[in-house]
């Protein structure tokens, strides 16, 4: 185990915050994860465990250790005509194990290209886009416990996956270290081309049968149309879930805002609104304050436009509440991790 002190964590999260850490590891083995746990709890050190550092807000400098999670390998565990069982390491990079998924005509997670961060983080919040969850696709997490660096396995259903939601948010959340997941991808596949415009955009590309290549191409172009790239603007992509209001709340603000988006979900007395358009009605789009802002293009995307620290962002956000809950009594809840 490399052990590194007072290291800055600018290029360790996509929102750029230049926080430091009092001590600082990488793990490229579940032996150096065991390791650096354990030197952890025997220094009495608190431990925040990091992936891509995409889905975090540094609020400030960070007590302890930051252990980041670089386990790496795609294995194929077995395979037969219809699907493939692939157990992935937690520190792979989400987006290029898509790209190698899609080229070998695997399908299932082409709808989740251009994801930022890491495979082991991408059940955490169960990521979604484009009409897909990762919970859709997913057989199992494997997890270390940190305390007593047990090894367990979680099936799909022990995930208690949701909305951007997981057991590793609720009950388990700080709990385990996520190591591997294991994936279950189709070799037929279904393509989802409904949600946003995805269909649209392959009109334009002038795709008339599509393949999951056509769909990650589209999916990728219209993200990179409607997305800041964190290279160049920091940010944690959407800052706040789209919330899910009571149906009678909803028709309430309907006869008031009639040009109001909405979309149905599985309990018939809520239907889910999007942040990004309560947000842009409330007269937040575009708004700069200082280092930060609200991004021009997408509501929903709080930025970093160079030198911000945490808690800029948290005041932003926490306005941004302000104005939402005055106007339509609807509370935002974040999507991004506060540290
Ligand atoms: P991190 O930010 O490093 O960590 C997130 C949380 O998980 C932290 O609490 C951390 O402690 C914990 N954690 C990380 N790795 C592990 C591990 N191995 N074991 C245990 N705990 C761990 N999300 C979507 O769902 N859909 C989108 O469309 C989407 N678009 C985005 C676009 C942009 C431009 C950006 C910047 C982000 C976007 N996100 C999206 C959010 C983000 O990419 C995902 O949440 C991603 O899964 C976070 O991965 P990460 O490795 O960066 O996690
Ligand atoms: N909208 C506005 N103004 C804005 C932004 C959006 O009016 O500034 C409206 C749009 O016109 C559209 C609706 O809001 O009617 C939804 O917008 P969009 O399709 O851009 O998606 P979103 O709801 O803002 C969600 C996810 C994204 C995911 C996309 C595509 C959440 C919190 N966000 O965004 O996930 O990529 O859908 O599926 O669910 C993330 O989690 O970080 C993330 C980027």
């Amino acid at each position: 185990m490399t052990l590194q002190q007072q290291v800055s964590l600018q290029s360790f999260n996509t929102f750029g915050i230049d926080a430091q850490a009092d001590y600082f590891t990488a793990a490229h083995s579940l032996t150096e994860a065991i390791e650096a746990l354990q030197w952890a709890k025997a220094h009495q050190q608190p431990v925040l465990i990091l992936g891509g550092g995409s889905n975090v807000l540094l609020m400030q400098d960070v007590r302890g250790l930051v252990l980041q999670v670089s386990l790496k390998g795609i294995e194929r565990l077995a395979e037969d005509e219809d699907t493939v069982r692939l157990r992935v390491g937690a520190g792979e990079p989400w987006h290029p194990f898509v790209l190698h998924c899609v080229a070998q005509n695997w399908g299932g997670i082409e709808n989740l290209s251009l994801i930022p961060g890491t495979v082991g983080a991408a059940p955490i919040q169960n990521i979604g886009a484009y009409g897909v969850e990762i919970k859709e696709v997913l057989e199992s997490v494997e997890v270390l416990d940190c305390q007593d660096f047990s090894l367990h396995t979680f099936s799909n259903a022990a995930c208690a996956f949701g909305y951007r939601d997981s057991i590793f948010k609720q009950t388990a959340q700080g709990k385990y270290l996520i190591t591997a997941v294991t994936f279950v991808l189709q070799k037929k596949p279904v393509l989802h081309l409904t949600y946003g415009a995805i269909q649209q955009t392959l009109e334009a590309m002038q795709v008339t049968h599509p393949t999951i290549q056509d769909v990650s191409r589209a999916v990728c172009h219209i993200r990179s149309t409607k997305l800041p790239n964190p290279q160049e603007i920091g940010n944690a992509g959407s800052f706040f879930k789209n919330p899910e209001i009571d149906l009678a709340h909803y028709e309430q603000l309907k006869t008031v805002f009639p040009a109001m988006p909405s979309y149905a979900v599985a309990n018939p007395a809520k239907v889910k609104v999007p942040a990004g358009w309560l947000i842009e009605q409330a007269g937040w789009k575009g708004v700069r304050q200082g280092n930060v802002g609200v991004h021009k293009d997408q509501a929903l995307v709080l930025v970093n436009y160079g030198g911000a620290q945490g808690s800029e962002i948290v005041a932003l956000a926490s306005q941004v509440q302000a104005a939402v809950r005055a106007k339509f009594e609807i509370d935002l809840t974040p999507e991004i991790n506060y540290i």
